[in-house]
């Protein structure tokens, strides 16, 4: 078995939780009782003192903490920011996370950060340079790593791999963890018109550690992984295929804009929950399982 593989045994099952938000906060924190854990962007805390630390501080008092981080740029070829992994290391142990994440994407190129997560070649080249990256960054850090699944709206010039032989590739060399959101794939497989279960079956599943659950959003052309609408049905059973399929600690739902009532949010939470009851009782134990 790979050092991953049982460092996931023996990570906490944190159960169904949601992304802290300033404009959500209030309520968040209000909610011990629907919701078990919390996602934080960690470039909003980093080295930061008044509200956002104060916000913080009150939420790790309740809630477990882990981050996922924007700004890692793991497929770069600039060299790993040492400033970034320290300061991000510091959060961490601060908020004493059992896991991190960022993503499969990079989002800096000689220096100049893009704010977007944007796709790399998918090619065994990049996939070894991910890899070594990968090794680097989780060792730096100490803690387990995940990377997660990206929604991307062009093909990288240079790939000849499927994603999910990439994203099978980095996983197993780096022998790190994925974070497997299933909204991105049913919006890639619209998107690039391919089969989003033949695509969960090829990638190591046991090795997702969280999953993200989304709305998207109709654009012109293409679907779009807003976080601003409710989860529709096709992404909910890609999420009950994937729980059939393999344990994982956690689940967290995703809503960054176009806010509903707070309720819709709980509801939409108990609904995950009644699926990872239902999926797997042993997959997932939240608070109510
Ligand atoms: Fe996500």
């Amino acid at each position: 078995m790979s050092d991953f593989l049982s460092i996931k045994r023996e990570l906490p099952e944190l159960g169904i939780g949601l992304g802290l938000r300033r404009e959500l906060a209030e309520q968040t924190l209000a909610s011990t009782a629907s919701i078990d854990w919390l996602e934080i962007v960690p470039e909003n805390y980093m080295g930061l003192g008044g509200r956002a630390r104060a916000r913080l501080e009150a939420a790790r008092s309740d809630f477990p903490i882990v981050t996922h981080g924007v700004n890692l740029s793991i497929g770069s070829t600039d060299a790993l920011s040492e400033d970034y992994l320290r300061d991000l290391k510091e959060l961490l142990n601060y908020v004493d996370a059992p896991w991190w994440s960022d993503h499969f994407c990079f989002t800096s190129q000689g220096g100049a950060y893009m704010h977007d997560l944007l796709p790399v070649p998918l090619n065994m080249e990049g996939a070894r340079h991910m890899a070594r990256r990968a090794r680097q960054a989780q060792t730096f850090v100490g803690r387990p790593m995940l990377l997660e699944n990206i929604s991307y709206y062009m093909q990288m010039p240079g790939s000849d791999l499927e994603e999910a032989d990439f994203l099978s590739e980095v996983l197993e060399r780096a022998d790190i963890g994925l974070l497997l959101d299933v909204n991105n794939v049913y919006v890639n497989a619209i998107n690039h018109n391919f089969d989003p279960y033949r695509y969960l079956d090829k990638l190591p599943l046991e090795r997702t550690v969280q999953i993200h659950i989304a709305g998207h959003s109709h654009g012109p052309e293409m679907i779009i992984d807003t976080h601003g609408a409710p989860v529709i049905e096709p992404v909910f059973e890609l999420l009950e295929y994937v729980l059939r399929r393999t344990s994982v600690k956690a689940i967290m739902l995703e809503r960054d804009q176009n806010y509903p009532e707070f309720s819709e949010i709980i509801a939409e939470l108990d609904q995950i929950r009644t699926i990872a009851g239902a999926s797997n009782p042993l997959a997932l134990r939240g608070k109510s399982a």
